[in-house]
């Protein structure tokens, strides 16, 4: 059997279990395994692929056709235009929140002097990795990445090797604030936010393939950001701002929990469905 005719086959297979693009997922399957340019199946066709290469394939496909994100297959994601080691044990990325990347380098655009940045819940790292990537052209950054759980520590490690960041960024376990001992100048957040009654609810592809521990909020989505404000003034520098993501029409509920804890919102961020997504607080004065 050639490239071409696997290929045809994981596409009809994929089709018949209601996937939604079957021809580019089984192409890009097929060069993601094989390690091959996506365009170079197009000229490739007619090669002919091993035993190995076509059960590996097929086992791949099967997985695909069950619901299982090809992300979680592939073992990496894409985020803010660089790819991320992914498994079970952490959320895909998303991209509503690359919103956090752009506002802080647009927020920071004009320091000369270092920064601290901690990221709590930091699970594949993507977003402290992405910012170190970000601003450490311009100015000397510092910080760490927390997470509860040790498998999802493990990959941020691994992230950060493949984006040679291993001996900048420390990535060590921590229930929110309890391991952490500096001050930072931004502390970044994507929490957990969905309500426990409501992830039954989710997509099956988040249900059953992100971890719990990355999507319940407890009873009313909230309990992360009830955590996270109640500790924050602590390691936070007196002219410093947290940055966390919040779920939809989280909003001015979690407004309300930072700013009884003497937080000022600085700014609220709509992601592209007009959502409100991310809010920026400082201390009040
Ligand atoms: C929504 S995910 C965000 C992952 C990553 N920062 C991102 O934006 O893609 C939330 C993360 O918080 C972690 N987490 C949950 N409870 C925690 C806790 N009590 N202390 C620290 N991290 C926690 C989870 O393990 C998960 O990695």
């Amino acid at each position: 059997m050639n490239y071409y005719d696997l290929i045809k086959v994981g596409e009809k297979f994929l089709a018949k279990k209601k996937i939604l693009r079957p021809k580019y997922e089984s192409i890009l399957l097929f060069s993601k395994i094989n390690k091959i340019n996506f365009n170079n199946y197009f000229t490739n066709g007619k090669k002919i692929v091993s035993k190995t290469q076509a059960s590996i394939f097929l086992k791949k496909i099967i997985l695909r056709g069950l619901g299982k994100p090809l992300s979680k297959i592939i073992g990496k994601k894409e985020f803010y235009s660089r790819d991320f080691f992914v498994n079970t044990h952490t959320l895909d990325p998303r991209p509503e929140t690359e919103l956090i990347i752009d506002f802080i380098k647009n927020f920071v655009e004009n320091r000369l002097t270092p920064l601290k940045i901690l990221d709590l819940g930091t699970g594949t790292g993507c977003i402290i990795i992405s910012l170190f990537l970000e601003l450490n052209k311009k100015i000397n950054v510092t910080g760490d990445g927390v997470d509860i759980s040790d498998d999802a520590l493990k990959i941020a490690k691994k992230n950060a090797r493949y984006h040679d960041l291993s001996d900048k960024i420390n990535f060590f376990k921590s229930n929110w604030f309890s391991n952490v001992k500096n001050k930072f100048d931004i502390i970044v957040s994507n929490p957990p936010y969905i309500k426990k009654s409501e992830i039954n609810f989710l997509p099956e592809e988040v249900k059953k393939f992100d971890p719990l521990i990355s999507l319940c909020g407890g009873y009313d989505g909230l309990n992360p950001y009830r955590r996270i404000a109640d500790k924050a003034k602590k390691y936070l520098e007196k002219d410093g701002f947290i940055c966390v993501e919040v779920g939809n029409k989280q909003s001015s509920k979690v407004k309300k929990i930072f700013e009884v804890k003497k937080f000022t919102t600085v700014d609220v961020l709509e992601d592209l469905f007009n959502i409100e997504r991310v809010i920026i607080f400082k201390n009040k004065i």
